[in-house]
């Protein structure tokens, strides 16, 4: 795992809605936007799951996922990629009910995705686009 460095943290939480790509066992690519997404801690982000269909399958069969952000004023984006966990129990998940329920009470929150950030890269156009970053 890595440590996200701030002005990462910063970019993913200006991001809303946040793009989530996850990929099928046999290859086939998926995109969903996620409003419900915050950052944990320097390693780990949340993802609220309330209507995922093909990302809780892509995940149950292939737990690697990315994300991208951009913020258009700082002129930053990065793409981070990890593994992530379906957690529907214990404190991680009650915690993601009590936000998501905050958020809007008739959510289902599912689920608890937690993504443990593995990669990240600069986004952002110019000469370093694309260059790994951690
Ligand atoms: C602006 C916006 C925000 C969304 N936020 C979430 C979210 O936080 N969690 C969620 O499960 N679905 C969210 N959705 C719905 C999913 O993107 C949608 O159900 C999508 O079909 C999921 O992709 P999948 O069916 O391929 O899994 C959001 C949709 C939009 C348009």
């Amino acid at each position: 795992m890595v440590k996200m460095p701030l002005e990462v943290k910063e970019t993913i939480e200006k991001q809303n809605p946040v793009p989530v790509a996850t990929v099928s066992a046999d290859g086939v690519p998926n995109v969903a936007l996620v409003g419900l997404l915050k950052i944990l801690d320097d390693e780990t982000i949340l993802i609220a799951d309330n209507f995922f269909n093909k990302t809780e399958a892509n995940i149950k069969e292939n737990p690697k996922i990315s994300i991208v952000a951009y913020d258009s004023y700082a002129k930053k984006a990065y793409q981070i990629k990890g593994s992530v966990e379906l957690v529907t129990s214990g404190s991680i998940y009650e915690d993601m009910v009590e936000w998501v329920h905050s958020k809007n009470a008739n959510l289902p929150a599912k689920a608890a995705v937690v993504m443990h950030v593995e990669e990240i890269f600069n986004s952002m156009f110019g000469k370093h686009a694309g260059e790994k970053i951690l």
